[in-house]
């Protein structure tokens, strides 16, 4: 099976998974459960979602629902590494190799590239999702598309159970 055909099944699992998930943070697990176990290229799957501390200090990621190794970053300044840029700017980023990125803030020395894509409520950045690979240059246009997917999904989950 080709990576472009295995991210469309993949993308439509999503799709179920998404009508019967229980709750956003059931969603949330799912999704990463299902890029971790069948996308042989995604080592570590995490969200990250921005919390906004009442007394004025500054947001934050703190990390969420998570697949693979314990990360040493479970708190991210929105001006710090991939994640930061991801969350500053409410832009996909895509790291083809980690080691020329001067932004990046090294989790596993196994990393090789990464993707970051926001979730969005009501045009607001309220988190992430985040995938490692161990593997260069990993996350090509059927990646970003799925998990773009799985990051609209979480947004709209959220959206509705705002409402
Ligand atoms: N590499 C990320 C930090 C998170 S870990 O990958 C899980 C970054 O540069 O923001």
């Amino acid at each position: 099976m080709s990576a472009g055909t295995k991210a469309k099944d993949v993308g439509r699992e999503l799709e179920e998974l998404a009508r019967g998930a229980k709750s956003v943070d059931d969603l949330m697990f799912q999704i990463v459960k299902l890029l971790h176990d069948r996308m042989l290229k995604y080592n570590w799957v995490g969200f990250y979602m921005v919390e906004t501390a009442p007394d004025g200090e500054p947001p934050m990621l703190v990390l969420g629902a998570f697949q693979g190794a314990m990360t040493p970053h479970t708190r991210i300044p929105l001006h710090q590494g991939i994640c930061g840029a991801a969350a500053s700017t409410g832009k996909t980023v895509i790291v083809d190799d980690v080691s020329k990125d001067p932004r990046y803030l090294a989790c596993s020395f196994e990393t090789k590239s990464e993707i970051v894509v926001p979730v969005f409520v009501q045009g607001k950045v309220v988190g992430e999702l985040d995938i490692d690979s161990h593997f260069p240059a990993a996350f090509k246009d059927e990646d970003r598309e799925l998990v773009e997917h799985c990051a609209v999904l979480v947004g709209k989950h959220l959206e509705k159970s705002q409402k």
